[in-house]
């Protein structure tokens, strides 16, 4: 999933940092904004337990399938394979079109009466998706998976019906011609399925405010850096992951997000959140990615983490996350400086 603030690319840079700092090479490792787990799982995999948590449900179930893989592979190859072939048979296999709340809300079929028809997915897909989530909540209603295979196949889904997004990378709006990958089938894989982790991992959805009494040896933050919220750019997916049939409003049919707007994206009360994880969390040690382009500057940070122990950062030069070609064209410099700040608690 191409996701903003992805650390996907920085995470040697963040394992030198962190274990330079702690000299830890097992232990806990709560990943506080985990987005796609991408930072969990390469921690996961060098022998950490973790814990992870995201404000938004498609992350909790994103943490959920890639750090918590079923242990009966076969089993979900075999369930993945039957996702699939009802999605190849999708036209028989509605039972009911008004169900789709995919294709009826954010497809041009279903959406021709609007004033702006909303082009999300190709009719296809959105039914293709409709079909195969609406069976695997059938799967757990009648038992026939468990908590753990429920949330890895919506994982599956969720990074398959990414991958034909008619979007420009997020989704706060859609393209208005089908772009050539959009066009692509919903094709639905099992993913690392092999690979169950020796490690369990325990996943949040919530704000990590809330979550200071967790004990944990490291804590990692990488909040938002600037005021684009989270919810309304990825919202469809929160949608597809809850199924929840929301009400929806304006032409791109957003869900409410009033619970999930992120204090960390405005100016006026960031330094407040940011200073009561620090001051509030039990971990002896505490990182922040951040940007020299975020709403706090590092002195602001430093100066904050400085009150509470030892603190210092690293840096590396890094690429701008590329939404589309003219969303960049206000910036001057190519590359940002990405900062790993750290501090070890008194
Ligand atoms: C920069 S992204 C994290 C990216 C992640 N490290 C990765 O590599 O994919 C920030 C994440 O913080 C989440 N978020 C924002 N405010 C939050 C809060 N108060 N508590 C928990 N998560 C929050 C967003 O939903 C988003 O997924």
């Amino acid at each position: 999933m191409n996701y903003i603030g992805s650390k996907k690319r920085l995470l040697n840079f963040l394992y030198n940092g962190i274990s330079e700092i702690t000299g830890l090479t097992s232990g806990t490792f709560f990943d506080g904004f985990a987005g796609t787990g991408s930072v969990g799982k390469f921690f996961q995999e060098k022998g950490f337990s973790i814990i992870a948590n995201d404000i938004q449900y498609y992350s909790f179930i994103v943490n959920n399938g890639k750090l918590n893989i079923p242990e009966n592979n076969k089993k979900m190859k075999k369930l993945i394979m039957e996702l699939h072939q009802l999605g190849e048979d999708y036209e028989k296999n509605i039972s009911d079109e008004k169900k789709c709340f995919i294709y009826n809300n954010y497809c041009a079929g279903g959406t021709q009466n609007l004033e702006f028809p909303r082009l999300y997915f190709s009719d296809e897909n959105g039914k293709k998706c409709d079909v195969m989530r609406m069976k695997i909540e059938d799967w757990k209603d009648e038992k026939k998976v468990n908590q753990k295979e429920y949330f890895y196949l919506i994982y599956c889904l969720l990074e398959a019906i990414d991958r034909v997004a008619n979007t420009a990378s997020v989704y706060g709006a859609y393209l208005k011609k089908l772009k050539k990958t959009a066009q692509k089938s919903l094709q639905i894989k099992t993913i690392d399925a092999e690979i169950s982790s020796q490690y369990s991992a325990k996943i949040y959805n919530d704000a990590i405010e809330n979550l200071m009494n967790i004990e944990t040896d490291i804590l990692y933050l990488d909040p938002p850096y600037n005021n684009r919220q989270y919810a309304p750019n990825y919202h469809v997916l929160e949608t597809i992951a809850k199924y929840d049939n929301p009400e929806l409003r304006g032409k791109t049919g957003l869900r409410n997000y009033e619970e999930q707007k992120s204090d960390f994206c405005m100016k006026a009360k960031v330094e407040q959140a940011f200073e009561y994880v620090i001051q509030h969390s039990k971990a002896k040690y505490i990182f922040l990615s951040y940007n020299n382009e975020g709403i706090m500057s590092s002195e602001t940070i430093q100066n904050i983490l400085k009150k509470y122990g030892e603190s210092g950062f690293f840096t590396q030069d890094y690429g701008r996350f590329k939404a589309d070609k003219t969303e960049n064209r206000n910036h001057k410099a190519n590359s940002v400086v990405e900062y790993l700040h750290w501090v070890k608690k008194n």
